[in-house]
């Protein structure tokens, strides 16, 4: 008797393996692979004119870690000075109003009362003014090491998307080069990170939970789902880009070293960096072919991606418990700014690839 099932496997063992190099034939690339939905795992050629144009448009200076250092004078900061540099330069109701807010989020035992001293008194004078002045310097460097912590490993997480894109971008050396500045960028904005959290706050790196969890999710889908994981790709980078923008640009960032390390990651990379995920996201759906609408796997996909992330960002209540709401109030800066800033940016750019984002995930600020 003849089973079908059993001769068609013999027949296929009897192939020649699709990607085995014989007689000098060219290595063929899989084309016809897909995620579900309308995702392929390869780019067709027409998209190469858009990768063109972030190459040709981006003013990538070459800059490393060594010549950033220079340009900002890196061993004259002291960022407890700084701190205590930029309090001094507050008119006095502002100088108040930050010791209410940084107080406020502290441990500190006699946070109430001295909270209720500054509302009904005011600000002390003398030695107890430099004495407040101290306590919200320690506050707001300790704010500074749990905001660089969250930075350092938000970089160090956005390189898992893009560096397999280096992989499913093969035959498309403008894509291949996009992507591999991508990785060689985050690298060393993480570095740059590291030195500040180790050299100028005397911190060290810590993994939270939700970071460590969030890695091998990324590990895990990145190989099965190109598409998928420039999606995060692009969901890490508009928030972490909406994050340095809007350090590099308060008026109220109390150091002046890490608004200028925001500044140069922010303007000198990450735009490009939000650019490419959304070029490679396009390109990876053929949006030219099937518009914006796409699939419902699609649209279920970055429903279930963007969840995951808005918990990461915004915390599970989405409120003021959430570890850098406190530090960004302990700096004397409104936290719901920056999260109405990060909210306004991640809508821009999504609506971008066509992803409307749930209002419902975001905080009610
Ligand atoms: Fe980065
Ligand atoms: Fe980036």
């Amino acid at each position: 008797m003849r089973v079908p099932f059993l001769s068609s496997l013999k027949s296929w063992f009897g192939k020649t393996p699709p990607t085995q190099i014989a007689n000098n034939t060219p290595i063929k690339f899989q084309s016809n692979a897909t995620e579900f939905g309308n995702c392929n795992f390869v780019i067709k050629s027409k998209y190469d004119e858009l990768a063109k144009k972030i190459l040709e448009n981006s003013d990538r200076t070459h800059w490393t870690r060594d010549s950033f250092r220079k340009e900002v004078n890196w061993d004259s900061h002291d960022v407890k000075q700084n701190i205590l540099q930029t309090l001094n330069s507050l008119p006095s109701y502002e100088l108040r109003d930050t010791a209410i807010m940084a107080i406020s989020v502290s441990d500190g035992s006699e946070k109430d009362s001295l909270i209720n001293s500054l509302m009904e008194k005011g600000l002390p004078t003398g030695a107890e003014l430099e004495k407040l002045k101290g306590l919200i310097a320690d506050i707001q460097f300790d704010a500074f090491k749990t905001i660089t912590n969250h930075a350092l490993t938000a970089e160090q997480l956005a390189v898992a998307p893009l560096s397999k894109a280096i992989v499913f971008t093969k035959a498309r050396p403008l894509f291949q080069e996009l992507s591999s500045q991508f990785v060689d960028d985050e690298g060393r904005h993480s570095h740059i990170f590291q030195d500040y959290l180790t050299e100028k706050l005397g911190g060290e790196r810590k993994d939270s939970k939700s970071v460590v969890r969030d890695f091998d999710l990324f590990s895990l889908i990145v190989p099965i789902m190109p598409a998928g994981s420039v999606f995060l790709g692009l969901a890490v980078e508009t928030v972490g880009g909406a994050f340095f923008e809007f350090f590099a640009n308060h008026p109220k960032t109390p150091d002046p070293l890490f608004k200028a390390m925001c500044s140069a990651i922010y303007s000198r990379d990450e735009e490009r960096h939000m650019d490419i995920c959304e070029t490679l996201y396009k390109a990876l759906h053929d949006k030219e072919n099937q518009g914006y609408l796409g699939s419902k796997w699609e649209e279920f996909r970055n429903k279930q991606m963007f969840r995951s992330i808005a918990k990461q960002v915004y915390g599970k209540q989405a409120g003021m418990d959430h570890y850098l709401m406190r530090s960004t109030q302990a700096l004397g800066i409104d936290p719901k700014d920056l999260f109405k800033h990060i909210s306004s940016r991640v809508k821009d750019r999504f609506a971008r690839i066509g992803h409307k984002v749930d209002e419902s995930l975001l905080p009610k600020l």
